[in-house]
This record gives C-alpha cells, sequence and structure tokens, in this order.
C-alpha cells in the first residue's frame, strides 16, 4: 500500500540584506541634471538612489548579506546543501559568482568548509532571482536537499550611462534568502507558479558594456504587458487547482492580500497595479461605476495594434490611456488597493533604488515589514509575487505568511540594516561611474564586511576579496 505522506511547507525562512553605504540625494541629481526635483521624487519616486563604492561591487555585497543571514541565524556551512546567485550583473563569462562569494564566506568559516556545496549563477536581467527560489523550492519539495537548506542571494549595480533617463533609476544592494521546510516566514503556494517568456528587445546588456541598451518607454509596456499574462496564467492555476474560488464581482487580486511587485523604480509599481486592476475590473459589474468616476470612457487601441511599437506609436491613444490611468489612480476604488496591498512595498525602493533581481524581494521584505509596524496581523495572509526581467520573461506566483513569521519580522529594521549612509557629491558620483577611483580610492571605509581588494593579481581578471574587521 502507498503511503501518502503530506509535504512540508516550504519558502523562505528569513532574509538578509545589504545596501552600499553611498547614496545621491534627488535633489543634487536633479539639480546636476536640470530635471525637475518633482519628477524624481513623484513621477518617479526616488528620494535616494544607492551606490556601490570603489572597492565594492555585486559579489561582495552578495557575500555581505550571505553572511549577515547566517549569523542572524546561526547557520554552519553544513547546514546549507545550495548557494545560488542571481544577478545580471556578472563579473566573469565563465566563472559564476557563487565561487567568489563562497570563497569570501570561507575567509569567515574556514577554508573547504563550502566545498560539499552546490549552486549556480543564475541570469535573466531582473527576473532570475525567482526561478532561482522556484527551482530551490523545488529541490527541497522533491526531498533531494538530505535535511539541508538553500541560500538564494540576489544581488545588482543597475547603472546606466550618465545623462541618460535611466540613470535616475540606478540603484544597488543584495537580498539573501534561507529557504527551507516549514519556513518561519512564509511559504510558497504549489502548482500555481506561471511564467512567460519572448523575446524582446526592451532591455540588454551586450559583452563587454557596463550600461545597458535601454527602450524606456517599451520597456514600461513590455513589463506591463508581460507581467499580466503571468498574473492571467497565475489566475487560472489559482482557480483549476482550488487554491482560490472567484465570486461574482470578485477579480484575482481580492485573493491576494498583500503584492510584491518587480520596482525599477517605485512608480512603476503604482503604475503596474493600475494596469492590472483595470484588466481584472473591466469584465466586472462594479466597473460602471468606477468610469462613472473616473468621467471618460477607456480608451481601446485600435483594431490589430498587436506590437508594443504600434501601441506607443499611436500618440492620441496613448495620450488617452495615460489620462484615463491618471483619472482611474484617482478613485477611492484604486486608492484603497494600493494602500492596503502595494504601498508598503515601495518604502525600500524610495530610497535605494533599482536592486534589478533584488528589487522584489527588498519590496517584499519592506512590506511585510511595515505592515506590521501598522499592528497588522499578517499569519495566513497571501503574498502575490509579480517579477519582470527585461528581454523577457515575467513569473507570477504566491504564498502565504506562516504563523511564526513574528520572530522574524519583529527584528526587521530597515534603516538600521541599511546602517549609516554617505550622500556624496555628483563629482563624487561621476568619479565612481567612470571608475576613475582605484580600490583604495574608496570613498568611506567599511567594517564588518567584505570589500574588493584587487583585480588582476593572480591572473587577468581574478578577483580578490577581504573580511574588514
Ligand atoms: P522618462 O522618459 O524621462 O520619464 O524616463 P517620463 O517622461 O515617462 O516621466 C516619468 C513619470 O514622471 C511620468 O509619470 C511623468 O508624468 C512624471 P507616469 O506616466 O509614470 O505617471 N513627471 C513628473 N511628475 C512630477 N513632476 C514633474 C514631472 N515630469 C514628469 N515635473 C523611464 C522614464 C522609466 C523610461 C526611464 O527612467 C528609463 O528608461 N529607465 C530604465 C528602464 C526601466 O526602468 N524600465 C522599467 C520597466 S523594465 C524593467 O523593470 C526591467 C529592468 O529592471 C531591467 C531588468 O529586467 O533587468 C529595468
Amino acid at each position: 500500500m502507498l503511503l501518502l505522506i503530506p509535504m512540508k511547507p516550504v519558502g523562505i525562512d528569513d532574509i538578509a540584506i545589504y545596501v552600499p553605504p553611498l547614496y545621491i540625494d534627488f535633489k543634487d541629481f536633479a539639480e546636476a541634471r536640470k530635471i525637475d526635483p518633482s519628477k524624481l521624487e513623484f513621477g518617479i519616486g526616488i528620494k535616494k538612489m544607492a551606490i556601490v563604492d570603489a572597492d565594492q561591487d555585486p559579489a561582495c555585497m552578495a557575500a555581505n548579506a550571505c553572511l549577515r543571514l547566517m549569523q542572524k541565524n546561526d547557520l554552519k556551512p553544513s547546514d546549507i546543501g545550495r548557494l545560488y546567485v542571481a544577478t545580471e550583473s556578472g563579473l566573469d563569462e565563465s566563472k559564476a559568482m557563487n565561487s567568489y562569494v563562497i570563497g569570501m564566506l570561507e575567509q569567515i568559516y574556514g577554508q573547504g568548509s563550502f566545498e560539499h556545496c552546490g549552486g549556480i549563477e543564475c541570469k535573466f536581467a531582473c527576473v532570475s532571482g525567482s526561478y532561482a527560489l522556484y527551482d530551490n523550492t523545488n529541490w527541497i519539495r522533491c526531498d533531494e536537499h538530505n535535511g539541508k537548506y538553500a541560500i538564494v542571494v540576489v544581488s545588482d549595480v543597475a547603472k546606466y550611462d550618465i545623462g541618460s533617463s535611466g540613470e535616475y533609476t540606478q540603484g544597488a544592494g543584495a537580498v539573501a534568502m534561507l529557504i527551507k521546510e516549514e519556513p518561519r516566514l512564509l511559504a510558497f503556494d504549489q502548482k500555481v507558479t506561471s511564467t512567460v517568456i519572448s523575446n524582446e528587445h526592451d532591455f540588454y546588456r551586450p559583452f563587454a558594456r557596463s550600461t545597458p541598451i535601454v527602450n524606456g518607454h517599451y520597456s514600461n509596456l513590455a513589463y506591463l504587458i508581460y507581467v499580466k499574462k503571468a498574473m492571467l496564467m497565475y489566475k487560472q492555476k489559482a482557480i483549476e487547482t482550488g487554491l482560490i474560488k472567484l465570486r461574482q464581482d470578485e477579480s484575482i487580486i481580492d485573493h491576494i492580500d498583500l503584492l510584491a511587485m518587480h520596482l525599477p523604480y517605485s512608480k512603476m509599481g503604482k503604475n503596474a497595479l493600475a494596469f492590472l486592476l483595470r484588466h481584472e475590473w473591466r469584465n466586472l459589474p462594479k466597473w460602471k461605476q468606477i468610469l462613472a468616476k473616473i468621467g471618460m470612457e477607456e480608451p481601446k487601441p485600435p483594431e490589430g495594434m498587436g506590437t508594443i511599437e504600434a501601441i506607443l506609436s499611436d500618440k492620441e491613444f496613448m495620450k488617452k490611456d495615460e489620462e484615463f490611468r491618471r483619472r482611474f489612480m484617482e478613485t477611492e476604488e484604486y486608492k484603497q488597493v494600493f494602500e492596503s496591498k502595494l504601498a508598503s512595498s515601495l518604502k525600500a525602493s524610495e530610497i535605494i533604488g533599482n536592486l534589478y533581481t533584488g528589487s522584489l524581494y527588498m519590496g517584499f521584505r519592506s512590506e511585510i515589514e511595515y505592515e506590521y509596524r501598522k499592528g497588522k496581523d499578517l499569519a495566513g495572509l497571501r503574498v502575490g509575487f509579480a517579477s519582470y526581467g527585461s528581454g523577457c520573461s515575467a513569473m507570477a506566483f504566491s504564498g502565504v505568511i506562516q504563523d511564526r513569521y513574528k520572530e522574524v519580522v519583529s527584528r526587521m529594521d530597515l534603516e538600521r540594516e541599511i546602517g549609516e549612509r554617505r550622500r556624496i557629491s555628483m563629482e563624487e558620483y561621476e568619479q565612481l561611474h567612470r571608475g576613475l577611483r582605484s580600490v583604495e580610492e574608496r570613498i568611506v571605509s567599511k567594517s564588518k564586511e567584505f570589500v574588493l581588494v584587487s583585480i588582476g593579481k593572480r591572473g587577468e581578471g581574478f578577483r580578490e576579496y577581504t573580511f574588514h574587521n
């Protein structure tokens, strides 16, 4: 007789973050680039953009986040079976960033202490961290893990050309997540994860370039369209598996208590929520009353207008659609969903900027901390994740906050964990951006963290790191 043992929940047990100690203030940036500061503060939603110092890179940020995660949970290397690094700021065409991260951790835990561990560097723009989480969750679910845990660390430096419109959507940082059975924080829902993939030219970084080629407005629309497709697929799976049951006048968003979305900049989250709600609510009875409040018909793209280029080039449609979205975002119905399900996740983005792979997870971390601070009981709430990576792929999935979440969330303090930061001048920022400072010419000296000490001493391009006590 086959004995069916119920599967234990698997998900995120704890999270640790690392944010570099330098930032640009939006007012300094606006003055230097002759932009209205209101555009940055309200149009983009950025106040402070995190910038890496001359002795930092994505590998040492990833190692710093992993070390914090291990230390705060008293983990030993023997507890960890897999360490995955997801990044689009790769340092090498061949050597995985994982090996640098392991090398740094072994400076603390001893040479060879992680040798038993597996892992790869994952790349698919900003979405690869979500694939890494999914794969490692399934590694545990299918009982391949021998009682060990996985660490997934997402780490990136979002860097755009000086003077480009992407420049005000930069940022940097790393988020390390501990994945295990019976997690204290969040268990992923099974059989509902949905993925969409397509060949797009919205954003890509050819070999040898340190900054991407960006089709900004195209990328915004690609994000909206593909995230919506992934969400629709998620909804279908959630209904088919019996995870949710939609009643009349309900949408999938009614069954998602908190939303975490990829945040290239915080305003994108607000706009993406409006896009999703419009598509979800359009066929519901309540839409009529909402339309009456908006005071205009919802513009429809002309028949046959299939491509993103065609939609963007129809200036008249785009203008009307923008006006409709603005008015919709003023309605009580939109504001209520925004405030209760998404607003808390934007707080970190406003003071850090884009973390590429890390943005979604920094947003999730921000959300649970600030929702908890409101005095809300989070146990049993379903979090919906909307992940997007240029190029492109989108992923929608969900998880439920576990009963023991307070053990983790009550210790969260974003400002304290970011630590003291220095506001750098635009001149210092440009020197760092152009790579004009050597590691010895770092702007601040660091303590209790890994830093880059040299490149190329042991062999062309090979990086050396040390732990500063
Ligand atoms: P832009 O073209 O300079 O900005 O760059 P805009 O003119 O579209 O204005 C942005 C917002 O500011 C608009 O509001 C304006 O109305 C408003 P919205 O339409 O969003 O409601 N605004 C003002 N508000 C207040 N006061 C003012 C004012 N002026 C204007 N005075 C763009 C924006 C995002 C295109 C650019 O920054 C960019 O190219 N960024 C990089 C690409 C990007 O972040 N794309 C996002 C989607 S793709 C993605 O998320 C993937 C990514 O993370 C990479 C990956 O996957 O690896 C990027």
